[in-house]
């Protein structure tokens, strides 16, 4: 027997630095629904994903939770684990950058670059943000409010100066470029290559800077170990360490490297499509075959993001409407590749009419046909006339188009090939009108026929909807009396035919509910209101400014004390905000190379002369806020007499220095 093929599918590994969202979801869940499809095809698959979890972020967002990074890595991931397990999510493994079996490879890998001369010493100065883990040069940074931020995320970047390792990324350009336009399928959507080549290759592929002194929770480089691995170098390669490349075991490597899809969203296209191909070419490795960019899940007509606190989680959705009707609708709703919003109006929407009105109905009205007039039992069928051929011409069309469309990852599309089945038993059920069939003698032939064609389309439905919805066949299974896992594969719907007649159906609940949008809408905006505040939301920044915040009337536990950051913050330079004598404007030293712009109401008692060289209190997670067109990034902490008098408080003596923390 021929060997099976082999099909290697990844997600990105996720950043556990808070709860996985819908968005997060909506990756793993397309991954999920293709690895599944392969396999029903008979691939040998691998379908893996996982957790990138080192970083600054992750580092401060443990500091600022008083644990350690692992300690609040391992809860994320044990959540993550079980967010996946409630999504049936069927992963072959999940790989955690800070096993031991990636962490080695890792180094190994640094040091083999190191080695060969792709990776040298010398220093860094460049943008860096921080949420999303990467330089930018000035040139890539996008304006906002005045303000130069970072082009993925519009958040502030920061200067960071460094003595680093640095990958010579320059050397291959020239050999991604030819590669890419060699091979115009690497990347999906096509139209992503070009912005790749035209934004980053033409210009010219700077070095990339590949390590960190700036923090410890990393990879240390083992020959040099003050700096650890930039997070990305180490994200990235764990599309082969989970395989086991360069360990004693790699028989998963041999077997299934190269991968032949690496899904991700479209803003980390850039690292998968070109350090990641430069990376693998310089061990000598060949490329994935593909890597597909999908679009990204809008809320509000806003990119989801933890940060934002502009989110929506799985868990609440699933509890409600169960694991299938949320998979369906965010395979079914926009097209892959592009964004589109998340509402539970359209879920909602999308439930009534696909799952309840169209697949639902369908089950329930065949089985209970069956039952009514051949007491349960499939009958067998009779002489073809044209609207059974019609109906079996669009069954025997349909496994190719279904799968071109999961070929192109048009899940939605190859959704909508299924459901044009489902309408057409549908309209089938009207033209024949069995109930007046079932009326007379003379009908019975015909009524024979229109069932058993009926009961062998909703059979080939539950086997077409298995990837998406996975717990849904085997209710369809049950109310058709199909036990046969012969029936139940892809090679059973290439032919029409399978089910048996003699078969005895048995009808059961509805398998998809109706649902009152409306009811449903303020039912979930009741419970959304008892629960607030929502998960991680954070503070919006406020348009106007903001009214002074009142002490709460009795005392407050060190708990919310603690959310407050609060650092010491030299100001290296200070002017008066234009057309206002109320406000300063300072530039201030965080620490670590980071510069802050704050606004404060002082100019009544301080000259910006004498601002320059005070080292002071800083209100550092303050949300951002923009003053008489200013952003101010913080609040420098005063007192304030009984006359309203304002005076700065400050750390004396210089022996602090900045970015120390104060509380
Ligand atoms: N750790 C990196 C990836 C390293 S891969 C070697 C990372 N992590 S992340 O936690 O930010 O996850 C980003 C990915 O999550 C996106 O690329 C996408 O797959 C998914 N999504 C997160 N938010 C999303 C939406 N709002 N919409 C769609 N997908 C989203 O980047």
């Amino acid at each position: 027997m021929a060997e099976k093929q082999k099909f290697y599918i990844t997600t990105p590994i996720y950043y556990p630095s808070g709860n996985m969202h819908i968005g997060h979801t909506y990756t793993t869940v397309a991954a999920d629904t293709m690895a599944r499809f392969k396999k029903m095809l008979g691939y040998d698959t691998y379908f893996l994903t996982g957790t990138d979890e080192h970083g600054q972020k992750i580092e401060t967002k443990a500091a600022e939770a008083g644990v350690t990074p692992q300690e609040y890595v391992d809860k994320i991931v044990a959540q993550t684990k079980e967010l996946w397990k409630l999504m049936n999510i069927d992963y072959d493994d999940f790989i955690r950058t800070t096993q031991p079996r990636h962490e080695k490879i890792v180094q190994k890998i640094f040091k083999k670059f190191y080695d060969q001369g792709d990776i040298y010493k010398s220093e860094y100065e460049g943008m860096y943000c921080t949420p999303c883990e990467s330089f930018w040069t000035p040139s890539q940074l996008v304006e906002k409010d005045g303000v130069k931020v970072c082009p993925d995320c519009g958040r502030p970047v920061e200067v960071a100066h460094e003595e680093s390792y640095f990958f010579r990324m320059s050397k291959y350009a020239p050999w991604l470029m030819e590669y890419l336009q060699e091979h115009p399928d690497f990347i999906q959507p096509q139209s992503r290559a070009n912005e790749m080549i035209n934004n980053f290759l033409k210009p010219g592929l700077q070095d990339l800077c590949v390590s960190r002194t700036s923090f410890k929770w990393g990879i240390p480089v083992d020959f040099d170990p003050k700096h650890v691995v930039y997070v990305w170098l180490d994200a990235l390669t764990n599309y082969i360490t989970a395989l086991g490349y360069l360990s004693e075991d790699d028989s998963l490597f041999r077997r299934y490297w190269p991968a032949d899809v690496h899904l991700v969203g479209k803003e980390i296209v850039r690292f998968h499509t070109i350090y990641w191909p430069i990376f693998l070419h310089a061990l000598g490795l060949p490329l994935p075959k593909k890597v597909f960019a999908h679009g990204w899940l809008l809320f509000g007509g806003d990119k989801m993001s933890k940060s934002k606190g502009n989110v929506e989680y799985a868990e609440p959705i699933v509890a409600r409407y169960g694991v299938d009707a949320l998979r369906y609708y965010l395979m079914r709703e926009m097209p892959f590749g592009a964004d589109g919003n998340y509402t539970n109006e359209s879920l909602l929407t999308r439930m009534n009419s696909d799952l309840a009105n169209d697949l639902g109905n369908l089950v329930s009205r065949t089985v209970a046909m069956i039952e009514k007039y051949f007491g349960g039992v499939i009958p067998e069928p009779g002489q073809e006339q044209e609207p059974d051929a019609q109906l079996r011409a669009r069954f025997e069309a349909l496994p190719a188009l279904v799968e071109k469309n999961m070929d192109e990852m048009q899940f939605s599309q190859a959704l909508a090939e299924i459901w044009k089945l489902i309408g057409d038993c549908n309209r089938y059920i009207d033209i024949t009108q069995p109930w007046v069939l079932g009326k007379s003698e003379e009908g019975l032939p015909r009524l024979k026929t229109v069932m058993y064609y009926l009961a062998e389309c909703v059979r080939a439905i539950a086997v077409y909807v298995f990837p998406t919805m996975p717990s849904t066949p085997e209710k369809i299974y049950a109310q058709l009396g199909v036990t046969d896992p012969a029936l139940m594969t892809w090679e059973s719907v290439q032919k029409f035919g399978g089910i048996r007649p003699g078969t005895q159906v048995k009808k059961g609940a509805a398998i998809f509910p109706r649902y009152d949008v409306k009811k449903e809408l303020e039912s979930i905006a009741a419970e959304r209101a008892a629960q607030a505040p929502a998960p991680e939301k954070k503070p919006e920044a406020p348009k106007k400014a903001a009214p002074k915040a009142e002490a709460p009337a009795g005392p407050i536990g060190i708990e919310d004390f603690a959310k407050v950051k609060l650092i010491a913050a030299k100001i290296i330079a200070c002017e008066k905000v234009e057309k206002s004598d109320k406000l300063l404007k300072s530039t201030l030293d965080c620490g670590n190379g980071e510069t802050r712009t704050v606004v404060s109401g002082i100019a009544k008692w301080y000259s910006p002369d004498e601002m320059p060289g005070k080292t002071v209190v800083l209100v550092a997670n303050l949300a951002p806020r923009k003053m008489r067109g200013v952003l101010s990034e913080g609040m420098l902490l005063c007192a304030e007499d009984a006359e309203g008098n304002l005076k700065l408080l400050t750390v004396e003596g210089g022996a602090f220095a900045p970015g120390s923390e104060i509380g």
